[in-house]
């Protein structure tokens, strides 16, 4: 039986962490406290995040641009903030379908209220360790005969190997349910010592960091588009990414992001 999480605002909250990070407005007390302590070890956690949603942009537009993918199901989605995926799916194809899931109430409340705001948009409460459910709930708004790309941005790595919530099995789960010419886009944190050290202040959730060898066998079943699985900053940059400021340190963007084809 998969146990969703209760909004507490006394206790720090993966989705709402994420949200101070990029500058949003949705968090609580304890999740600024959280945040100092996490950005007093690595001051430039928040520019991960913030190259974490440019690289979602980036690989959105591709997909609904480059790929004419339209159809989206986006796992673990968050706290609605500035470029949401349907905006930029349906920027490129109006009629694009977009499906959010994420398991967090305080982020369902939002984005029914701010991301659902057009007919083919939708909202499901879905919890990926039920990779099941969130396909039966989706068959309902996509149709799966044709091409879905599925997007796992930031959340793989509150996942441990092994068990019965293993990672590698829910995502060839989804992978499997796919048609050919379906793609897959992922981020996930690496195992850089700074990084670890910085997830010793982090209680949300127990980080599970994987190297370039750890993320790869994600994208089993598909063929990495270019330029593969690289860090997020190395994956097809574009002028997009001025929307953000750009005037934090340069430090290596410690995390991998990468978009696989199903043949
Ligand atoms: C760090 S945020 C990333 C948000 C967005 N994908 C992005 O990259 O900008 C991770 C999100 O995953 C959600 N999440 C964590 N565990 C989940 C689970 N087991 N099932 C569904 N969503 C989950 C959290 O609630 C949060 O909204």
């Amino acid at each position: 039986m998969v146990r969703a999480p209760h909004f507490d605002p006394s206790r720090p909250n993966i989705a709402r962490i994420y949200d101070y990070f990029l500058g949003g407005k949705d968090h609580c007390r304890a999740d600024r406290e959280q945040a100092a302590k996490i950005i007093a070890i690595a001051p430039y956690v928040p520019r991960l995040a913030v190259a974490n949603r440019t690289f979602l942009g980036r690989v959105v537009r591709y997909l609904a641009k480059e790929a004419g993918v339209r159809q989206f199901l986006d796992i673990g989605s968050g706290l609605p903030t500035r470029q949401n995926v349907h905006e930029i799916a349906q920027e490129a194809n109006a009629d694009a379908r977009v499906v959010y899931v994420d398991n967090d109430p305080l982020v369902l409340v939002h984005a029914r209220a701010l991301l659902a705001t057009t007919p083919t948009t939708h909202v499901i409460d879905g919890d990926l360790r039920d990779s099941g459910r969130i396909l039966g709930e989706a068959s309902r708004f996509l149709d799966f005969s044709q091409p879905i790309a599925v997007l796992l941005f930031a959340i793989l790595h509150f996942f441990p190997d092994g068990g019965e919530h293993d990672p590698y099995r829910i995502v060839s789960t989804l992978t499997d349910s796919l048609a050919p010419g379906s793609y897959l886009a992922i981020s996930h944190v690496e195992p850089a010592p700074a990084m670890i050290e910085a997830a010793g202040a982090y209680t949300a959730a127990d980080v599970a960091f994987r190297d370039h060898h750890g993320v790869l066998p994600f994208f089993n079943g598909t063929t990495l588009v270019e330029p593969g699985l690289v860090r997020l900053n190395e994956w097809r940059p574009d002028d997009h990414d001025s929307i953000y400021p750009s005037d934090w340190p340069d430090v290596p963007v410690w995390v991998l992001g990468g978009v696989g084809r199903k043949p």
